[in-house]
């Protein structure tokens, strides 16, 4: 047997299903699924769960100025950048237990299966857990990734609030204080490679009947904030003719929004996720509103056109005064090929169906592109159900994703 094939070998379903078990009950909602959003207190103990586990295995915990953290498998030439794998373990607030947290886990699951075999790698193997992926607690989404790969990034992250005021650089503050033990590196140190597995989060593995998804590339994303100014006003006395309604002008701007939706081609998505209301209250004509819109499409030049349409509905409306801002932008991104022929190799080699496909999510890949050469393993979600509680993947589909990322970090370590 190669190495590559008797790590993958020594993934151990059950021992990876009990760290996907532990890190669900962190956050978990009583119904399922989970809330565990970036620098809570469901983050931190998750962590502490992670890097312990880790640690008992044998690895070299870091941490960097973004809190990011990096569990160290060592090597041969240890002085060789490692070959990364991991995602994010943060949650939507109603989210599922995968979403993220699967990619950690089958990393730290790669290291037991090096553990256990007692396999030498040329290059050392961290499992990586990135900072804030999602971006509903700090907007924008990828900010541990992104300061990763760019640390000129971080400054502006450090001032993001969350809807208390609280900010992302405060959360930081609280992650120092609760892991002195965890020493910190710079941000952005080399890396030889980085892999992540990830669940789906869409129906093309389940409609094809395909186990493994050998990810080539991302659509481009793009955020967007709309706010309308009108002036709040006595609800039972102010006429219409003098009504200047912050809601009114704000429907009328997401209609036409949504009206881009059915022109467009199949491949647009849009959505308006987040809507605040001031002041938010029965009898007063609202003053102000704001809005989100998450935009994707794999073209950029599809991107262009509709952001243009968009930004054309930013004029005086009802009455009010509409301004529209883009908050994040991901372009659409091709993975290495060097990486994705390895999980191409990895689901041959252990005989799983797979599929060439495209991500229409965003990840912690995707900012990694810039850093070094990056690819991603995908497994089924069932119905394609995911920032939902009820996300699934059958558990052999988990266990067979770990043994593909498994192959492919050993064959990219080397020997
Ligand atoms: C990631 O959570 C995304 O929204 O694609
Ligand atoms: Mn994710
Ligand atoms: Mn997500
Ligand atoms: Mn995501």
């Amino acid at each position: 047997m190669t190495l590559p094939a008797e790590v993958a070998a020594a993934v151990d379903g059950r021992r990876l299903g009990a760290l996907i078990r532990d890190v669900s009950t962190l956050g978990g909602l009583p119904g399922g699924g989970l809330d565990r959003q970036t620098l809570t207190k469901p983050d931190l103990d998750a962590r502490r769960l992670m890097v312990d586990r880790c640690c008992s295995l044998g690895a070299q915990p870091w941490r960097d100025p973004a809190g990011n953290f990096f569990l160290r498998w060592p090597a041969t030439a240890s002085d060789e950048p490692p070959v990364a794998t991991g995602s994010h373990i943060d949650s939507q607030p109603g989210g599922g237990t995968l979403d993220g947290a699967y990619g950690v886990c089958a990393a730290i699951e790669v290291l037991a299966a090096l553990a256990s075999t007692g396999a030498r790698l040329r290059r050392p193997v961290e499992a990586v857990i990135w900072t804030n992926e999602e971006g509903c607690r700090f907007a924008p989404g990828t900010m541990g990734s992104s300061a990763f790969a760019d640390p000129s990034a971080l400054d502006e992250f450090l001032a993001a609030t969350d809807g208390s005021g609280a900010t992302f650089g405060e959360g930081l503050a609280q992650l120092d204080a609760a892991f002195p033990d965890v020493p910190l590196r710079p941000l952005g140190v080399p890396l030889h490679a980085f892999v992540e597995a990830h669940i789906e989060q869409g129906t093309t593995l389940e409609d094809t009947a395909n186990t493994i998804g050998i990810v080539e590339r991302i659509q481009g994303s793009r955020w967007f904030r709309f706010q309308t100014r009108g002036a709040a006003s006595h609800a039972g006395t102010t006429p219409r003719s003098r009504k200047r309604d912050a809601l009114a002008a704000a429907v009328e701007v997401a209609s036409a929004l949504y009206g881009l939706l059915t022109e467009g081609d199949d491949a647009l998505r849009l959505t308006i996720g987040r809507l605040e209301v001031v002041p938010g209250s029965v009898n007063v004509v609202p003053a102000a509103v704001t809005f989100t819109v998450d935009l994707r499409h794999p073209d950029t030049e599809v991107l262009d056109e509709v952001e243009a349409r968009l930004r054309a509905l930013a004029r005086p409306t009802a009455g009010c005064d509409v301004q529209v801002m883009r908050t994040m932008t991901m372009s659409p991104s091709l993975f290495h090929p060097a990486v994705v022929d390895a999980v191409a190799r990895g689901a041959r080699s252990v005989g799983l169906p797979s599929l060439r496909m495209a991500s229409g999510a965003f990840h912690d890949s995707l900012r990694l592109i810039r850093h070094c050469p990056t690819g991603m393993v995908f497994v089924p979600s069932r119905d394609g159900l995911s920032h939902n509680t009820a996300e699934y993947t059958d558990p052999d589909d988990l266990v067979a994703g770990a043994r593909v990322l498994a192959h492919a970090v050993a064959e990219l370590a080397g020997r």
